[in-house]
């Protein structure tokens, strides 16, 4: 998987980090600027609770073509002393390649990253877990060195390992981040995982794929996470209820009220306005991007 996206001939080396946004899939920074808006209104209220610290940091990490935080830049007031960079493994309009050392008085945010971070596939079977192996392009189970003391998994029952992802917010709380917020789709439990299945998929231009050892490197290649797998001590929301906690509605409400005055002679930010309602529907949607998670640490 490693090499299959960020090898040299991998999904993300070859078409840049803004492969996936430029139609692969769509993202919630990519719906449109209501998202980061959003988000710009929670870290206000996370800013002024701890002191106003100047400078603050906020990264995006995997942030592709930098999307959120633009509009996050867009959506806060000039005077904040809030420095925004983006990070990202893969080529494209980033600052950084990776985190810098020490993260005090730093939020660091991460949009649909830890889904595409190499994860191992395990299997509990009678005699014990085996782990799925790929020799000569064929997929090969052997029993693995791994052990689930933690983790619940039924006989039968294969799930992603999330060791990279865990190990990247492990990290990042270690180097002093006030605090960690990771959005991404997947379940609180390995156990559901392992009872849903198909958290295992493969997209390219909107397309799901069907065989993920098919084409190499030319499809992006996603699990779902599972948050027991994760550091312990998050808090978990869903993407809708989050939203909606940090006022989505009234920026909604607000978007209808200058649409309404602005209707006659709509000028461009009028129909920005008028676009934050199917923005919101997308945003919200229990089927779709509102049942993602949101996983917060909060640190001290
Ligand atoms: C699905 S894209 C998400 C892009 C963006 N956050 C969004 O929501 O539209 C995942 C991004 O994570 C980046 N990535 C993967 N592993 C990474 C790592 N260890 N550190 C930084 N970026 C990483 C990839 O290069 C890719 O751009």
């Amino acid at each position: 998987m490693d090499a299959c996206l960020y090898g040299t001939d991998g999904f993300y080396s070859t078409r840049g980090s803004a492969g996936r946004s430029r139609g692969d899939f769509i993202t919630s920074p990519e719906v449109g600027p209501l998202f980061g808006a959003v988000i710009a209104r929670a870290l206000e209220q996370w800013w002024q609770e701890a002191g106003c610290p100047d400078p603050w940091t906020i990264y995006d990490v995997g942030a592709g073509p930098g999307t959120l935080l633009r509009s996050i830049g867009v959506a806060v007031a000039e005077t904040r002393p809030w420095e925004l960079k983006n990070v990202d493994i893969a080529s494209g309009d980033h600052d950084l390649a990776e985190l810098p050392s020490a993260l005090d008085n730093c939020v660091v945010l991460a949009n649909e990253l830890l889904d595409n971070m190499p994860f191992r596939v395990v299997e509990r079977r009678d005699d014990g877990l085996y782990e799925l192996f790929v020799a000569d392009g064929e997929r090969v189970w052997r029993p693995s060195p791994v052990r689930l003391e933690q983790l619940e998994l039924p006989v039968g029952g294969q799930v992603p390992l999330l060791e990279q992802a865990s190990a990247w917010v492990a990290n990042t709380l270690d180097r002093g981040a006030s605090r960690v917020v990771v959005i991404d789709y997947g379940a609180t439990t390995t156990a559901e995982l392992a009872s849903r299945g198909g958290w295992l998929r493969t997209y390219r231009q909107h397309q799901r794929g069907h065989d993920p050892l098919a084409e190499p490197g030319r499809w992006d290649i996603t699990t779902d996470i599972a948050v027991d797998q994760l550091p312990s001590g998050s808090i978990v929301t869903s993407q809708a209820d989050f939203l909606r906690r940090w006022g989505i509605e009234s920026l909604v409400a607000e978007g209808k009220d200058y649409w309404m005055a602005h209707a006659a002679a709509p000028d461009l930010k009028a129909f920005r306005m008028r676009s934050r309602i199917a923005e919101a529907e997308a945003l919200l949607d229990p089927a779709g991007l509102g049942s993602w998670l949101i996983c917060q640490w909060m640190p001290g």
